[in-house]
């Protein structure tokens, strides 16, 4: 059994092996968003239980979708209304419940130092659905997503993140030393990444590329990504930093600066970051990426539960 939580701690062959695996699976299905279960159903009889301690639409719909593709369940719980919500009960007893009835738990929290704490207590995989630190399951699936249109490895792109330093951002400089590509970052020097991602960078004889300027970010580029520049909770003064991004706006005029042929991923919620022309034009994937979560999980819940063939 292993755990997903943070795409610095799995090794770079597992997380390859993990998209290998989609890209096949994917490849085997007709339809790619019923509930028809894959051949063999490996996770049959298997349950995954799901806690959200804040709003989600892609990642609880395509993690039901994904389990029950493989022959398993899923339960959705909210934590306000278990005992561990309401404060009565302490992760380590919840975890030791959710270990008995389930066979992997799915987490989406405001709190790091909560997904380390069940982790710790509990004896079936964890996977981390968001953390202020981390969205690894929607960067692994970006992976995928950037591959499988430009049909290249990623590591021969120019990948650019316009937009805040943020959980998805944190994971997308993971995945940057992992699969070794180039990132080029577009933010404002308030909003730079923070000093302990840049330290693991560098403690990994790897680079990013910050600008504070988004068309140096952009140019030369093959994918812009962005993100909502108030993230879920975000306590900042909303006002003030939505104005110390308004250069960073992605639209036409800032898409001449990358390559003719690049695209434009968001892992949505948006915000105004991106324009309407942008986000729904010709160079945007936005929503065979949200699909693509379905088929990148599977694969993941796959090695999480030591079934990755
Ligand atoms: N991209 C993503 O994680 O979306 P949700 O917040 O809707 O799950
Ligand atoms: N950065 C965003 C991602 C939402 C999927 C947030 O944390 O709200």
């Amino acid at each position: 059994m292993k755990h997903f939580i943070n795409l610095k701690d799995i090794p770079a062959k597992d997380l390859r092996k993990i998209i290998a695996d989609a890209k096949k699976r994917k490849s085997l299905r007709k339809k790619l968003s019923t509930l028809e279960v894959d051949k063999g159903a490996p996770l049959k009889g298997k349950l995954l239980i799901q806690m959200f301690e804040k709003s989600s639409l892609r990642t609880r719909l395509s993690f039901y979708l994904a389990i029950k593709q493989l022959g398993g369940g899923t339960l959705t719980l909210r934590s306000n209304e278990l005992h561990l919500g309401q404060g009565g009960e302490s992760v380590a007893d919840t975890a030791k419940i959710l270990s008995t009835y389930g066979d992997g738990f799915m987490l989406r929290t405001d709190s790091d130092k909560k997904v380390e704490n069940f982790a710790k207590y509990i004896s079936i995989p964890v996977i981390n659905g968001l953390s202020p630190s981390s969205h690894p399951t929607q960067v692994l699936s970006d992976v995928f997503t950037v591959e499988e249109i430009k049909k290249k490895p990623i590591s021969k792109l120019n990948i650019c993140w316009i937009g805040d330093s943020n959980n998805v951002l944190d994971s997308l400089i993971a995945a940057s030393v992992k699969f070794s590509f180039k990132l080029s970052i577009g933010c404002p020097k308030k909003f730079e990444p923070g000093k302990e991602v840049r330290a693991w960078v560098k403690k990994n004889n790897k680079q990013i590329y910050i600008f504070n300027d988004a068309k140096k970010a952009a140019s030369n580029a093959d994918v812009i990504f962005s993100d909502k520049v108030i993230s879920l909770n975000d306590k900042v003064n909303k006002k003030k930093k939505i104005q110390a991004f308004k250069n960073f706006k992605i639209d036409r005029t800032l898409m001449r600066y990358a390559k003719k042929s690049c695209i434009f991923l968001h892992c949505l919620p948006r915000g105004n970051e991106v324009s309407n022309e942008v986000f729904l034009g010709k160079k945007s994937h936005v929503w065979q990426q949200a699909l693509n979560r379905v088929h990148v999980q599977k694969s993941i819940l796959l090695y999480c539960f030591g079934k990755l063939r």
